[in-house]
């Protein structure tokens, strides 16, 4: 019977990754587990940045954005001598085993650590939506209510001065906040991994919306990584009707007070997470599959390949 877990987050944080850390920490104190924070993700593991979490060292965090742990990138945890380190590390603090909360890269992480002996488990913490072995990760939903609610505002004013409003999102390589949020806003075209990207056919589309459609504002919904929103902008109101503007929403789709859909997926993932540690499971990612909480080994999860997304673009072709 596991005595001592850890838990972390890393990778970008997302809203509800406090929720999780709670539910983690909460749920193994109920069952006399102790619970140790790991610091600003797998750097914490590096330089012994530990702390001892109570039930009130969670308390009133359920609602707040960002991680209390604090969060970071570590390429160099890819390393056989850094895991060595963390795994020394870990056992000299007496944490036999570890919740990982966070992206793709986290898991590989976590992955190493649980065929190095200690027991490591997933849990998908990205706005990104782009993990394997979920339908959906912890704060996904958060980000899109930003992004709606910032796309409904340019809505008012792009519709109030024939403009075409051209809305760049986060989501890495992934176009699930794209899509999700030019169905939800109702836009006129969405930019996206999925869709690839041809400026030409983009002005073609937009030239037919003012011209044919007599449509008297446009928005346009885009993936990062994909294209140089200011030019494309300019683009636009040198050769359509419309005048372009650029909005790019950047970081603050990353903060903000988790929605209930955030609260409620990391809380039942935390529970399944000490679950599993307390079955001795470990190297196992926790997903929510057709609303199923559910797990499976991360080297499976990993494989998958990526969830198709046809019918929710086809849905927004026939939309428009
Ligand atoms: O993975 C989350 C994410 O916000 C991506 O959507 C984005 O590409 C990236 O992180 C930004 O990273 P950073 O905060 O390091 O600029």
């Amino acid at each position: 019977m596991v005595r001592k877990i850890g838990v972390l987050t890393s990778g970008g944080d997302a809203p509800g990754m406090n929720a999780a850390i709670r539910a983690v920490t909460r749920i193994a104190l109920n069952n006399g587990v102790e619970v140790i924070g790991v610091h600003d993700g797998y750097r914490g593991l590096m330089e012994s940045s530990f702390e001892p979490l109570t039930r009130n060292a969670v308390s009133d965090i359920l609602t707040m954005g960002g991680t209390r742990l604090g969060s970071a990138r570590l390429p160099e945890f890819r390393e056989d001598e850094i895991q060595n380190i963390c795994i020394k590390n870990l056992k000299r603090e007496g944490i036999e085993a570890l919740v990982v909360i966070g992206g793709d890269g986290s898991y590989r992480g976590a992955l190493s650590l649980t065929r190095k002996g200690i027991n490591c488990i997933g849990l998908p913490g990205t706005i990104d939506n782009d993990i394997p072995g979920t339908d959906f990760t912890i704060g996904f939903d958060t980000a899109l209510h930003t992004c709606i609610e910032n796309v409904d505002k340019l809505r008012d004013t792009s519709s109030s001065h024939h403009r075409c409003s051209i809305v760049e999102v986060m989501g890495n390589h992934c176009g699930d906040l794209a899509l999700y949020t030019a169905i939800s806003c109702g836009a006129e075209i969405v930019v996206s991994p999925e869709t690839g990207y041809d400026e030409l056919e983009l002005l073609e589309k937009l030239r037919y919306l003012g011209d044919a459609v007599h449509k008297n504002h446009a928005i346009v919904i885009i993936s990062e990584k994909i294209c140089d929103v200011d030019a494309l902008a300019k683009k636009v109101s040198l050769h359509t009707n419309f005048s372009g503007r650029a909005t790019v929403l950047g970081h603050i789709q990353r903060g903000g007070s988790p929605t209930p859909t955030d609260r409620m997926l990391a809380s039942r993932m935390g529970e399944k997470a000490v679950d599993l540690l307390m079955e001795g499971i470990g190297g196992h990612c926790v997903g929510i599959i057709d609303n199923e909480i559910t797990s499976m080994p991360i080297d499976e999860a990993l494989s998958r390949p990526g969830r198709s997304r046809k019918k929710l673009y086809r849905l927004f072709d026939r939309l428009v």
